[in-house]
């Protein structure tokens, strides 16, 4: 007979009903007409990163609150946010501010949606940790609230707290005085609620304020007049407050999540020679005792094994893949293509749909012509073959193990090579060494 569940002894993430994630805004100020949080920070959306810290908290459903690019947003967060299967897309059109976001999940949300807490798409940088840390310290039948004391609080909501250091209320910075605007104690704009009082509360919002917006902070007033208990958190790493309005913004996020990636990749072995000229986006894989050289653009949908070299001035796009051992640098660039063990290809080399056997040389300035203008087709090189200085290999084409191309050769595709043999020449054809039959 299976057990039964055990319940956790402490209140932990796990105990979060639902989070909310606000993705509607259309990002005027990044000037672009993809949907903000569709941006991309180490090759993914924004929201992908939110969302990942949101099924860290392993809530039982997501709600994305969408509008603009409604429809782009739904197929990208099916395509590369992890997918659709436990969110809940709800259209807010127009946006009459965050407090309008929640009132329009209230069918979603339902009477009793349990903790509920709320993120935004355009936060890539806040930590799954970190919200977990909000919604554990959220006393029950209360809400707790994220806040932060940044160098500058412009444009914050100001967090007012009374005589027993107990937040009362939060002011939006237009409805501010000079003396609230003097707090520099600010809204982070990320919750942890009790369910049920906030479901009671959106419906009496009201948009009496300087902006005509219905905003969800005026929920924590009501916690606060019903007596209901109101913890806050302060965030430690002002990293994590980087709200996303700007492409400048979105490059500081994006060197921000840099960090966090190339650090673990050296806290697993891999040896990062100069971090500030590494692009590695989320999801390579890389192998033990790997040396990542200077100037190096390793792009997502990227593997790379153990003890390989890579670098400097590389860059490897999708689908491609070092065996163990292999070594690319020097101005190459490889799509799709599968490097055997202890392959090389060292010097200004274009690797576009190959699969190159364990330990060929592919030498300087080859390149693997695989588009024909209309269509991409495959090579494969076979083990040990050794590729001359300026090979061009028109794919489709199989070189074969073992086999040798002259410098500057150029093999016409689908050429007839056999195992072993040398082509030679422009096109190139079967080499006859001199005094052979
Ligand atoms: C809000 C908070 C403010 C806090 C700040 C932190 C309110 C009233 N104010 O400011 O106290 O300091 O966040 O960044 O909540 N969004 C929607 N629909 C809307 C409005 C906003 O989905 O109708 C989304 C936006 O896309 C964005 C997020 O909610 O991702 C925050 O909206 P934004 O307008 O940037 O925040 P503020 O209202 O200025
Ligand atoms: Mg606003």
């Amino acid at each position: 007979m299976a057990a039964p569940a055990t319940p956790s002894a402490t209140p932990t993430a796990s105990a979060v009903g639902t989070v909310v994630v606000l993705a509607a805004g259309m990002g005027k100020r990044m000037l672009s007409e993809r949907p903000k949080v569709l941006h991309e920070a180490c090759g993914r959306p924004m929201l992908a990163w939110v969302l990942d810290a949101a099924r860290e908290l392993q809530p039982q459903r997501i709600v994305v609150v969408i509008g603009h690019g409604a429809d782009e947003v739904k197929a990208a967060v099916a395509k590369s946010c992890g997918g659709v299967a436990d969110v809940t897309f709800v259209v807010q059109q127009p946006q009459l501010g965050t407090g309008h976001a929640l009132q329009v999940c209230l069918p979603a949300l339902g009477s009793d949606p349990g903790v509920t807490v709320v993120l935004y798409g355009d936060m890539p940088c806040l930590r799954g940790s970190t919200v977990a840390q909000l919604a554990a310290a959220r006393p029950v039948g209360g809400m707790s609230l994220l806040t932060a004391v940044p160098d500058e609080p412009r444009g914050f909501g100001r967090i007012v707290r009374d005589e027993h250091n107990r937040v009362q209320r939060i002011v939006e910075e237009k409805d501010a005085d000079a003396a609230i605007r003097a707090i520099d104690e600010v809204n982070m704009g990320v919750y942890a609620f009790d369910g049920r009082v906030l479901v009671e509360e959106l419906p009496k919002l009201s948009n009496a304020n300087a902006q005509k917006e219905y905003y969800l902070t005026d929920v924590l007033a009501a916690f606060v007049r019903r007596g209901l208990p109101v913890e806050s958190v302060e965030l430690e790493d002002l990293e994590e407050s980087l709200g996303v309005n700007t492409l400048q913004h979105l490059a500081e996020a994006r060197w921000a999540l840099q960090a966090r990636i190339l650090e673990g990749h050296m806290a697993r072995g891999v040896q990062i020679e100069d971090p500030a000229t590494a692009v590695i986006e989320h999801g390579v894989q890389i192998g033990v005792g790997t040396k990542i050289l200077p100037f190096v653009v390793l792009r997502a949908g990227v593997t790379v094994g153990a003890h390989c070299e890579v670098g400097p001035f590389t860059h490897l796009r999708a689908g491609t893949v070092l065996r163990d051992g292999a070594e690319i640098g020097n101005f190459c660039e490889a799509k799709n293509t599968d490097l055997g063990e202890h392959a090389k290809a060292k010097h200004l080399a274009y690797l576009g749909d190959a699969t190159i056997g364990a330990k060929a040389n592919i030498g300087a300035g080859t390149i693997f012509a695989n588009y024909d203008g209309k269509l991409k087709h495959k090579s494969i090189v076979g083990e040990r073959a050794f590729i001359g200085s300026g090979t061009v290999i028109v794919a489709p084409n199989t070189i074969p193990a073992g086999a040798t191309t002259g410098a500057g050769a150029v093999v016409a595709k689908n050429a007839p090579m056999q195992a072993g043999e040398t082509w030679v020449g422009l096109p190139a054809k079967k080499h006859h060494k001199k005094g052979a039959g």
